[in-house]
């Protein structure tokens, strides 16, 4: 039997579940909140890559000469959907410094709630990168849609999409959307309420990075 859908990883490593637990609480500073967001996706970074293709790089140690495997920083980019997208930049650059960065960024119309592309900024040479989009937050997963749509476009060697919560709602748009892209996230949680906060959540995630509100 074939699967159609996208293979969703949940990463239930204990830092990565404690990590969580102290940035869902409501009292946590935005100092606390971006520290554990940037440390989660260092740790997130970690499993995420971990089929990272490598290379052989003949190198001396001290003692003799031998053949090594490294891998190609340079062919990964991380694509942020802004904006909160951006609280998981330096977390992972510190697994694949090496990376390359695009931003997208997309806003919801109020008439048809489908989201518009307001930014797009990619490195050159897409076809010959494997991408991992990057949102907090997969909610009602029409933005994230929205965004590996585009960048299929570009026709880069793979796609994954990471997160920190995802609703099944989200899920579901992604895997409907794009069953050829795996999800990663730290938690499925249980619904979107009316206005397409993830219940029981972390709230804006964008606002609690940024302190803005
Ligand atoms: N975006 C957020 O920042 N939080 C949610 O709960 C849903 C979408």
């Amino acid at each position: 039997m074939t699967n159609n859908t996208a293979k969703v990883t949940v990463i239930t490593h204990p830092l990565v579940q404690h990590k969580l637990t102290l940035m869902r609480k409501k009292d946590a500073s935005t100092n606390s909140f971006r520290r554990l967001l940037g440390e989660l996706s260092t740790l997130m970074a970690y499993e995420i890559t971990r089929d990272m293709p490598l290379q052989d790089l003949e190198i001396e140690t001290p003692m003799e000469k031998m053949t090594g495997k490294v891998i190609d920083g340079k062919k990964q980019v991380l694509v942020s959907i802004l904006r909160a997208g951006n609280g998981f930049l330096d977390g992972m650059l510190n697994v694949i410094p090496g990376a390359r960065i695009g931003h997208i960024g997309l806003y919801r119309d109020p008439e048809t709630l489908q989201p518009v592309e307001y930014y797009f900024k990619m490195p050159s040479e897409m076809q010959e990168r494997d991408i991992i989009v990057v949102d907090p937050m997969l909610a009602t997963g029409n933005s994230a849609a929205a965004a590996v749509d585009r960048l299929k476009k570009l026709n880069p060697l793979s796609i994954k999409f990471v997160c920190l919560l995802a609703a099944p709602e989200g899920i579901a748009t992604m895997q409907k959307a794009h069953p050829d892209v795996p999800i990663f996230t730290a938690a499925i949680d249980r619904e979107l309420n009316d206005h397409g906060y993830i219940l029981p959540g972390l709230g804006d995630a964008g606002d609690r990075i940024f302190g803005t509100k």
